[in-house]
This record gives C-alpha cells, sequence and structure tokens, in this order.
C-alpha cells in the first residue's frame, strides 16, 4: 500500500485533471474487487485511513506545496475524489445486504432477532384474568385518567367524605375552575370501570377487570405510587354474598393451588355493603405460621362486597341522563365486586422483595422471567 505520491511539476488545471484522472481509474478498479468484508476494509483503510490513507497523504503533501490561486482547485477534486471512494463503499455494502444476485450465500448464519417475553406483572395479570375467564366473565377495561364522577362519585364517597383520604389521590393540576365530578385525576382503583361498564350495558354482567392505578404513596419495599388490580364484578338475580364466597373460594384454588383456604373478615368499602376483605391460608407455610404470614398462617389478599344499592341508584340516575333505561332494578337484582392487587400476588408468586423492580426496567432482573 501507501503507494508514492505522484510528483505535481504544476498546479494548472490540465495537471490537476490528468492526476486525478489517474487516481480515479484506480478508486474505480478497487471498487469492482470488493467482494468481501475483508476487502471493503483493506479499500477504506488505504484511501480514507487516518495516518496511512492516500487521500490524506496527498492533500498533505499537495495543498503544502500548492501556490494560494491552486488550492481551491485541489480542493475541488479531493471532494470529488473522496465522494466517489464513499460511493464505492456505500454501494458495495448495499449489494452485499440484499439478499439477490450471484454473491447469496445462503449458508451464512441469520442475525439472530432478541426475543422479548412478558413482564411478570402482566403475566400474572393475565393468569388471574383466565381463572375468571373459564367461569363465564368478559374482559373489561378502562382508562387511567379518570373523573371524579367515575372513581368517586358514582362509587358512594361523596365530596368530602373521609374514606377518599383512604385513596392518596393524585389529581390532575389546574382543575379547579370545573365541577368537582368533571375534574380529572389518575384513577385510585379499578372500580370506576363497575360504573362504566353498568352504563354501557344491562345486566346479567361478568366482568373481570385488570389494569393499573395510581396513589401518591411514597416509594418502598412494598408501595409504588403505580400499582396494579384485578377488579371483579357480576351482577343477576338472585346473587347473594354465598355466590361470591364461592366464586373467590373456588378463584382462590384455581390461581394457587386446591390446598389453599379462604377465610372473610367484615371491612368497609363505600360502594359495597356488606364488605369484606379475604384472606388465603399461607401459600409457603399451608397455614402453620412462618416468617411470611408473620406466624398467623394467614395473607390478605383481596378486598369485596355486595353492591352497595347506592352505587345502582347513581347508575340508574346516570342512565337516565344518557336517554339509557335504568335497568339496574334492585329489587330485580343484585350483585358482588371485588377487587385484589396484582403486584403482591406477584411478588408473592415469584419471590420478590422489592416490589420497585417490578417498575426498574432492570433486564438482569427481567430476564429471570423470561
Ligand atoms: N377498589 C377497592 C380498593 O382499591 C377494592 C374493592 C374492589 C373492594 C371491589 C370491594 C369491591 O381498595
Amino acid at each position: 500500500m501507501s503507494a508514492a505520491i505522484p510528483e505535481l511539476k504544476q498546479f494548472d488545471e490540465a495537471e490537476l485533471d490528468r492526476v486525478f484522472a489517474e487516481l480515479e481509474a484506480e478508486v474505480s478498479a478497487q471498487a469492482r474487487a470488493l467482494t468481501s468484508d475483508e476487502a471493503m476494509e483493506a479499500f477504506r483503510l488505504e484511501w480514507l485511513g487516518r495516518k496511512q490513507g492516500r487521500l490524506g497523504q496527498l492533500s498533505a503533501a499537495w495543498l503544502k506545496s500548492a501556490p494560494v490561486e491552486a488550492k481551491k482547485l485541489l480542493g475541488v477534486r479531493f471532494n470529488k475524489l473522496k465522494a466517489q471512494i464513499e460511493e464505492a463503499r456505500a454501494s458495495t455494502a448495499a449489494t452485499e445486504a440484499r439478499p439477490v444476485g450471484a454473491g447469496l450465500d445462503v449458508t451464512l448464519p441469520g442475525s439472530a432477532q432478541r426475543v422479548g417475553s412478558e413482564h411478570p406483572l402482566v403475566k400474572t395479570m393475565a393468569e388471574i384474568v383466565s381463572v375468571f375467564q373459564r367461569m363465564g366473565y368478559s374482559v373489561g377495561l378502562g382508562p387511567e385518567v379518570e373523573t371524579d364522577f367515575y372513581n368517586f362519585e358514582a362509587l358512594n364517597f361523596p365530596p368530602n367524605h373521609p374514606a377518599r383520604d383512604t385513596q392518596d389521590t393524585l389529581v390532575v393540576a389546574g382543575q379547579e375552575g370545573k365541577p368537582l365530578r368533571e375534574r380529572l385525576l389518575m384513577r385510585t382503583h379499578t372500580s370506576p370501570v363497575q360504573i362504566r361498564s353498568m352504563l354501557e350495558q344491562a345486566p346479567p354482567l361478568r366482568l373481570v377487570i385488570p389494569g393499573k392505578v395510581h396513589r401518591n404513596d411514597a416509594a418502598d419495599a412494598t408501595h409504588s405510587p403505580v400499582f396494579h388490580q384485578v377488579e371483579g364484578l357480576c351482577v343477576d338475580t338472585n346473587i347473594t354474598f354465598s355466590d361470591l364466597k364461592g366464586t373467590l373460594d373456588f378463584a382462590m384454588k384455581a390461581f394457587f393451588g386446591s390446598a389453599v383456604k379462604t377465610r372473610f373478615f367484615p371491612s368497609f368499602f363505600p360502594f359495597t355493603e356488606p364488605s369484606a376483605d379475604v384472606q388465603i391460608s399461607c401459600i409457603f407455610c399451608g397455614g402453620k405460621g412462618c416468617r411470611k404470614c408473620k406466624h398467623s398462617g394467614w395473607i390478605e389478599l383481596l378486598g369485596c362486597g355486595m353492591v352497595d344499592p347506592a352505587v345502582f341508584e347513581s347508575v340508574n340516575q346516570r342512565r337516565v341522563e344518557m336517554g339509557r333505561e335504568p335497568v339496574y332494578d334492585t329489587k330485580k337484582i343484585s350483585g358482588f365486586a371485588f377487587g385484589m392487587g396484582v403486584d403482591r400476588i406477584a411478588m408473592m408468586k415469584y419471590g420478590i422483595s422489592d416490589i420497585g423492580l417490578l417498575y426498574s426496567g432492570d433486564m438482569r432482573f427481567l430476564e429471570q422471567f423470561a
């Protein structure tokens, strides 16, 4: 390589055109022989290499000795030569990438595509949903940015009621000019989708509602301002608390295994009456008592209850405002609802001790679930 630098006796256009025509012919001849990656790299180094590249050497030698009026003539020709070299490299690369033509080698290994996998939260949520789908539930969805009406008012949280404080709501700024019920907020639970669904559909209704929810909680090992819930709603004639118990007991056994037991405690939610908290026997120790269940043998998993008639009433009222039939007649129908936190369930199932890992996007964590 490193061919000698041709001597330039004069810097007139005719002489310059002559030497550059020779260089261009050389580039063309080499370009036709670029049939391998190695040849391509050698070609690049010969002409464009930072230290030994001929283009750099020629321009250093000639530009230095050229009289001022010839520098521009030289510059134009160097640029043209450089463009020719780049063009040769680009078109050769393009030909190689195209899977046609005589040079195609079908025995070369293909380029590997990295395949992603389901996030543990999405996986857990889908598994819970499928348990209820097998029982005849359909999937319902709703928006994460909600109005006060759907998140609170229609669910029987009156304005200024202390139960609103338990929700640690993140509100959208600049909403003060609107009536309270129209103000936007981040939904604090999936329960507003109960209301949206009943406004759209008449009973009977069996819905399972997965989704993301938001609360103004400081992040620590067990709290995240964003988390996930799966909600359930069943409305029909003759739905009783026994149906609720049977359904949840069946679902917990389907999800955690048939040895799991459930028990129900009185609780309070504004939109269910009566309300209950549900515990399952500890899936780690089988109920004997261990560190995971704080030696109680039980793990608290979800909230539930019979749909409060006040909820059916606000649905009927809104349906009338929308020009629809008030078909949620509390004399004919009743229902139950439940809601569970997906993150805690996923953490239990996969032995994850810090909820923050679920939201970190850290590949070293996520790859363990692939
Ligand atoms: N939405 C309640 C919560 O987030 C859970 C719940 C859902 C309770 C449905 C009863 C019925 O705390």
